[in-house]
């Protein structure tokens, strides 16, 4: 069903209409203030602008003409124009029991121009650790699958790992006299293996020119040098498949789609570039100029697509994989996920693809960006020796801390329990904290914060879906049968004020996600769930629901399941996790 903010939306609308009649759009948000209501509409206050119409007027004939009974118990027109909107506790309840009656979608309708969209994201370097970077790209990344996917659209994930590029020159060289170090190895030896190899690189010309060699010969498709390439592409496949799966996040291989697969169709590129007059030769290199983007010296910006020595780059293995994108794999839509530092990247590459006329005007391309990590100390999370943090001894170290938190908690649990518990809350804890951030900024990293059971964190929010599902053991334990309780309820009664902002809350979770979706934030969402347990919290506080009267016993139950139904799939729709007890 239509969310009630759209439904305000569309009626409002078309009494605009009705009364002026130009089409413009009401403008209904959720009302900041407890006294403008619940939704407002402002509106009418720009077509009263431009009518030169007294916009109180205005409105008021508008609230006349749109037909709101069956929804509001109270519109009002306020300040300079706005309409303010009360839904009435009728319509609440109604919508409740809708909700309740559809568990797979909670009352909400898929897109309706469902669209086939790839998400580029994670994408870390092949013998190179992944660093936490590549952690906020793979949780933003996977979020924004699994809310796309929930609105009906085909989601394409790729994973475009760094796997070619000269530096694998050095390594199969380096690697080629030192075969038996990578058979035990993982990615933390294949790491200074990558530093042994770049040191001889720069100090030793004879390795360097064998390293030169071993590049031509990976390009050529040589056996022995593919061979070597493969096993370091592995070795590091193996490292970060291990963190996908400690996370929780789908990537497989099939996802996979690295930077190498592309390269037979580099030269295609530079070439259609160049006779299409987009690129041109400039000091021995091929680069595309493009209106708009200059250096702060005032000269153009150059998009680099060849070297003076015929090497490609990363641009060039963009532009071919953008084209891959649109015409094998159809996409209408890519979305990228990486960090702010790379958006001049972006930019010049969408610019071109739209120039070069393999992105029209109908594909829409956005780069989803992120802000850096930071340390308690406030700079870029590093160890306490200054190295890089290995990803997989940070999520370690937050199930250690979450298993403290279940220790606390519940020190009776059985050990297995404890670790499952232990695992969803602290991985939970980790991804919450990431996506509870405006994606744009930059958040410092705390596992003292994260796996507070105060605040808006996903031990939190586990916590509170937990308390709701301890209610419902209660009442079993008491031979009330929640179940057939509810299927019986035909009218939900909601009269305390902390029943009402609870249902009000309960109701606006598609609207939530309509905006986390539509501005692909995932903090909205955070901040949704995060409101919608507190208004459980001061319900639960006021409102007795086992030993409520038995009359309004299962409406106050069906408050509690339909909280814990919503806190559930949206923390799916994060990545993340519940737990029955904690
Ligand atoms: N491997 C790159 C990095 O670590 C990220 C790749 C992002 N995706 C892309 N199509 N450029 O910075």
């Amino acid at each position: 069903m239509q969310t009630v903010r759209s439904i305000l939306e569309s009626r409002i609308s078309d009494a605009i209409r009705r009364v002026t009649g130009l089409s413009a759009p009401a403008m209904v948000q959720p009302a900041t203030e407890v006294r403008f209501g619940d939704y407002q509409a402002n509106g009418v206050m720009a077509v009263a602008r431009q009518l030169r119409k007294d916009p109180r007027r205005l409105a008021a004939d508008v609230v006349a003409n749109a037909r709101l009974d069956d929804m509001c118990q109270q519109v009002e027109v306020a300040g300079p124009g706005f309409i303010n909107m009360t839904i009435s506790v009728g319509f609440l309840a109604e919508r409740l029991l809708q909700i309740w009656s559809d568990p797979e979608r909670l009352g909400i309708d898929p897109a309706q121009d469902r669209q086939t969209v790839v998400v580029d994201f994670s994408s870390p370097n092949v013998a190179k650790q992944m660093h936490v970077g590549h952690l906020r790209s793979t949780i933003i990344g996977d979020c924004i699958c699994r809310m796309l996917e929930f609105a009906g659209h085909k989601v394409i994930r790729q994973n475009h790992i760094g796997d070619w590029g000269t530096q694998f020159g050095m390594l199969i060289a380096f690697l080629q006299n030192r075969v038996d170090q990578l058979e035990t190895g993982d990615l933390s030896d294949l790491e200074s293996f990558y530093r042994k190899a770049q040191e001889a690189f720069d100090t030793d010309s004879t390795f360097a020119s064998q390293a030169r060699s071993a590049v031509v010969r990976l390009q050529a498709g040589e056996p022995e040098a593919v061979a070597l390439w493969r096993r370091i592409v592995e070795a590091s496949r193996r490292h970060y498949q291990a963190v996908y799966d400690l996370l929780g996040v789908g990537l497989t291989e099939v996802d996979e789609r690295g930077e190498s697969f592309y390269n037979p169709m580099l030269p295609h590129i530079v070439q259609e570039l160049k006779e299409k007059g987009i690129a041109a030769e400039s000091e021995g290199a091929v680069c595309v100029f493009l209106d708009g983007f200059m250096g702060k010296d005032g000269k153009p910006i150059p998009f680099i697509i060849q070297k003076s020595d015929g090497g490609y780059l990363y641009a060039t293995t963009d532009l071919a994989a953008l084209r891959f994108r649109i015409d094998r794999l159809r996409a209408q839509r890519i979305i990228y996920v990486t960090d702010a530092r790379q958006k001049l990247h972006f930019q010049m590459l969408f610019a071109t693809a739209r120039k070069a006329g393999w992105a029209g005007p109908e594909i829409v391309l956005e780069h989803v960006t992120f802000g850096s990590v930071l340390g308690e100390d406030g700079r870029p999370l590093k160890t306490r020796s200054g190295g890089n943090v290995k990803l997989m001894d940070l999520l370690t170290e937050a199930i250690d801390k979450a298993m403290a938190v279940v220790e606390q908690k519940n020190p009776g649990l059985d050990p297995a329990k404890k670790a499952e518990i232990a695992r969803t809350v602290g991985i939970g804890a980790v991804k919450y904290a990431d996506l509870s951030t405006n994606r744009t900024s930059d958040y410092q990293f705390s596992f003292q914060k994260m796996l507070s059971l105060e605040g808006n964190t996903a031990p939190y929010m586990q916590y509170a879906y937990a308390r709701i599902r301890s209610i419902a053991r209660r009442a079993q334990d008491r031979g009330i049968d929640v179940q057939a309780g509810l299927a019986d309820l035909d009218r939900v009664i909601l009269a305390m004020p902390d029943e009402l902002r609870l249902a009000r809350s309960l109701v606006r979770y598609g609207e939530a996600l309509e905006g986390a979706m539509g501005d692909l934030m995932p903090n909205y969402l955070t901040s949704y769930l995060y409101e919608l347990a507190q208004c459980f919290s001061s319900f639960y506080n006021t409102c007795p629901v086992l030993d409520a009267d038995v009359d309004l016993r299962p409406s106050r139950l069906l408050l509690c399941e339909l909280t814990a139904r919503t806190i559930r799939h949206g923390l799916g729709l994060l990545g993340i996790g519940v737990v029955e007890q904690m």
